[in-house]
């Protein structure tokens, strides 16, 4: 009997052990941020102010990098702002391990190439910033996956494509803002699903079934 409850006992150990095993293999933490962060550095192909060359050293902690902030409570890149810094690049998948960002801002810069779908494993992002760069192709259907969006801001780029039907799915979102792109095709009906809308800005794209779709701007 003895041996019966000592041998379920090391049974139930060895299965609690591989469990905390399996949660830890997945476990992303403050160095799987700074990974992201520097893989995202690492495309970077201009930066002629210097902003992050020096100043994004493993030598300190990232939390301390500029445009970087972290969250007290989980200790986890809560931020990423680099508007206006003259930056050029593309952008590196890897940022999509910050799975705790909140607020993404690197506009007016001129990053180019495609917007990365996985972007939109952030479940956290409450604001997206792409503003004025040099975007090309499509917006992914993943982006529906953004569900605590509030702002979106993909103006003056150069995306192209239809706007995705997953739109519908950004309840929260507010203001959504693509004008000045080459955006095409029907506006989704799924974008009245969105019931916390207040601003979309459509100008200049060349959407279909929106007379005046040059000047349109929806004030709902
Ligand atoms: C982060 O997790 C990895 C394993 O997933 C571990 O090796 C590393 O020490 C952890 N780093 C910190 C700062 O906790
Ligand atoms: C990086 O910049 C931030 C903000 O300007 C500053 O507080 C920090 O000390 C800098 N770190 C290094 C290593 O230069
Ligand atoms: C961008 O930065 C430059 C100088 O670095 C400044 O002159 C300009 O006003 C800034 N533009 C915006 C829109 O913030
Ligand atoms: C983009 O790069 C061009 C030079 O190629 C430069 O003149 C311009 O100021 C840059 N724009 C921004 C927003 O950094
Ligand atoms: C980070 O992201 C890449 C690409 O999306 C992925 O292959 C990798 O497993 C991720 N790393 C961690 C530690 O989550
Ligand atoms: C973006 O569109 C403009 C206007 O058509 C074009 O001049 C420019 O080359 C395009 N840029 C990229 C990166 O595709
Ligand atoms: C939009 O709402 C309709 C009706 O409530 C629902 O059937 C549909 O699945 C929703 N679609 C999206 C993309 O939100």
């Amino acid at each position: 009997m003895v041996s019966l409850l000592t041998n379920l006992f090391l049974f139930w150990l060895s299965m609690h052990c591989f469990v905390a095993y399996l949660a830890h293999a997945n476990a992303k933490n403050i160095s799987t941020d700074q990974s992201a962060l520097l893989a995202f550095k690492s495309l970077i192909t201009s930066d002629p102010n210097d902003m992050l060359a020096n100043n994004w050293s493993t030598s300190s902690s990232v939390c301390s990098w500029v445009g970087v902030t972290c969250d007290e409570r989980h200790h986890r890149v809560h931020s990423l702002t680099l508007r206006n810094m003259s930056l050029s690049g593309t952008i590196s998948p890897k940022l999509g391990n910050l799975s705790f960002l909140v607020i993404l801002d690197i506009s007016r810069n001129n990053f180019s190439g495609q917007f990365p779908k996985e972007i939109c494993r952030l479940r956290r992002l409450k604001s997206l910033d792409l503003n004025y760069n040099w975007f090309v192709g499509g917006i992914p259907e993943a982006l529906g996956d953004l569900s605590r969006l509030q702002y979106l801001y993909l103006g003056v780029n150069n995306f192209s494509g239809f706007i995705p039907q997953s739109i519908g799915y950004l309840r929260q979102l507010i203001y959504f803002e693509i004008g000045h792109n080459k955006m095409y095709g029907p506006i989704p009906q799924t974008i009245s699903n969105m019931s916390s809308l207040k601003y979309i800005g459509l100008s200049s794209n060349y959407f279909s079934g929106t007379p005046n779709s040059n000047i349109i701007m929806f004030h709902i």
